[in-house]
C-alpha cells in the first residue's frame, strides 16, 4: 500500500493521487479543541505520502490556514499548498467569528437553530485586484509561507471568466514569484471551456460515480501532459458516497437524496471486497486526465481505509460498461 503520484497537467508539480481536502479541518464556531488532532491527521496524511493540501482563506474563518501553517512550519517544500482566493465569508459568519471567544456560552441557545443559521450565510464574492492582492498576503501569512503552489479562482461566475481580466492579474503574481501556478475551481463544463481559454495549470472540478457530467464533458479535450492539472473536489459526493452512509441534505434536496440512494444501491455488484469509498475513489482515480483526487476526511482511520483502494483489483471492461448503464438510467 503505498501512494501513488501523477503529473500534474502542464506543470513540473508531482502530486499524490489522493490528496487531502481540507475544509473540515480548523476550529469550529463551536469546538476550539480541534487543532491538536487536526495537525497529528495532516501529519499522519504527509507520512502515508499524500502531498496535496487543498485549502480556501475561506474555511474555518482561516483557521484551516492557520492549522496547516503550523502543521508543516519548517517542512513547508515539501508540501503544494493549493489555495483559493474571491469566496468570501458572509456578514452573518464575520459576525459569527466575533462571538467565537463566547460561542461556550452562547452555544445551547444558538445550537437549536444552527441549520436555519448556516443556510442564512451564503458566501460572498470579490474577484477584484484589490481583493486578490489582500487575500493571497493573508493566506501566506496564515501559512507561514512566501509562496503558494497553486492558487485558485473560488467558483468566479461565467461573467468574471469572460471578462478574463482576473487572468492578467494572477499572471502579473506568476511573474512576481509570489504564485507558482494558477488556476480555478468550477462546477459546470461550461465554466471549465471558458477557464481553458486562458493560461491556468489548475482544473477543480466535481467529479464521482455519481455526478459525471461535467467531467466527461471535458476529459476530451485534456492533454494531460499540456492541460491544465485536474484536481477533483467531492470525490464521495460530500459523504454521500461513504460507508457511513451519511446523509448531508445541507447540500442536497430530498428528491437528490433519494436518487443517489438508489442509485448507490445499484453499485452492490461492484463490492467485491471493495466499500463504497473504495468504489468512488477507485473509479475516479481510473481515469488518466485526473491527477490528484481531493478526499475530505476529518478521520485517520477513514484516511487509511481510502488509500487502500489501491489494493483492490481496477474495475473491469464489464464493470464499467454497467457503470454508465446505471449513469444513463440515473442522471445527475
Ligand atoms: N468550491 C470548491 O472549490 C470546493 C467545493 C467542495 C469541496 N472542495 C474541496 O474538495 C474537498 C473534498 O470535498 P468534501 O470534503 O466536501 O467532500 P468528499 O471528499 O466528497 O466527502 C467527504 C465526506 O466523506 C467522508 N469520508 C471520507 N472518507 C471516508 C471513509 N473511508 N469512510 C467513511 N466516510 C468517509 C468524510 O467523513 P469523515 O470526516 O468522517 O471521514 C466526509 O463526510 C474539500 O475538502 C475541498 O478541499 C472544493
Amino acid at each position: 500500500m503505498s501512494m501513488k503520484y501523477r503529473h500534474f497537467g502542464n506543470t513540473d508539480l508531482k502530486v499524490s493521487e489522493i490528496g487531502l481536502g481540507c475544509n473540515k479541518l480548523g476550529n469550529s464556531l463551536f469546538d476550539k479543541s480541534k487543532e491538536k488532532d487536526n495537525i497529528k491527521l495532516v501529519h499522519q496524511a504527509h507520512e502515508l505520502g499524500i502531498n496535496i493540501f487543498d485549502l480556501s482563506p475561506s474555511y474555518n474563518y482561516g483557521d484551516t490556514e492557520k492549522m496547516i501553517g503550523k502543521a508543516f512550519k519548517g517542512n513547508r517544500q515539501h508540501v503544494i499548498y493549493s489555495t483559493k482566493v474571491g469566496r468570501l465569508p458572509s456578514s452573518l459568519a464575520k459576525y459569527a467569528k466575533k462571538m467565537m471567544p463566547i460561542a461556550g456560552v452562547l452555544r445551547p441557545f444558538i445550537s437549536p437553530f444552527k441549520k436555519s443559521l448556516k443556510k442564512a450565510s451564503k458566501s460572498q464574492f470579490d474577484f477584484s485586484e484589490n481583493q486578490i492582492n489582500t487575500s493571497l498576503q493573508k493566506s501566506m501569512l496564515q501559512l507561514q509561507t512566501d509562496y503558494i503552489d497553486l492558487f485558485l479562482l473560488h467558483n468566479p461566475s461565467i461573467d468574471i471568466l469572460q471578462k478574463g481580466d482576473v487572468f492578467e492579474v494572477l499572471e502579473k503574481l506568476k511573474k512576481e514569484g509570489h504564485i507558482r501556478y494558477y488556476g480555478v475551481s468550477i462546477d459546470t463544463a461550461e465554466e471549465a471551456k471558458l477557464a481553458m481559454q486562458y493560461p491556468v495549470s489548475a482544473l477543480q472540478i466535481p467529479f464521482n460515480i455519481i455526478q459525471q457530467e461535467t467531467a466527461f464533458n471535458i476529459f476530451s479535450h485534456i492533454n494531460p501532459q499540456k492541460n491544465p492539472g485536474i484536481m477533483v473536489k467531492t470525490p464521495f459526493l460530500r459523504g454521500l458516497l461513504s460507508s457511513k452512509k451519511l446523509i448531508r441534505e445541507e447540500y442536497f434536496t430530498d428528491k437528490m437524496v433519494n436518487q443517489i440512494k438508489l442509485k448507490n444501491a445499484e453499485f452492490d455488484f461492484l463490492t467485491n471486497n471493495r466499500n463504497l469509498n473504495h468504489i468512488a475513489l477507485q473509479f475516479v482515480l481510473q481515469h488518466s486526465q485526473v491527477s490528484t483526487a481531493l478526499c475530505g476526511t476529518t478521520s485517520i482511520h477513514h484516511l487509511k481505509d481510502n488509500i487502500k483502494h489501491d489494493s483492490m483489483p481496477p474495475f473491469s471492461q464489464t464493470e464499467l460498461e454497467k457503470i454508465k448503464l446505471i449513469q444513463e438510467k440515473y442522471p445527475f
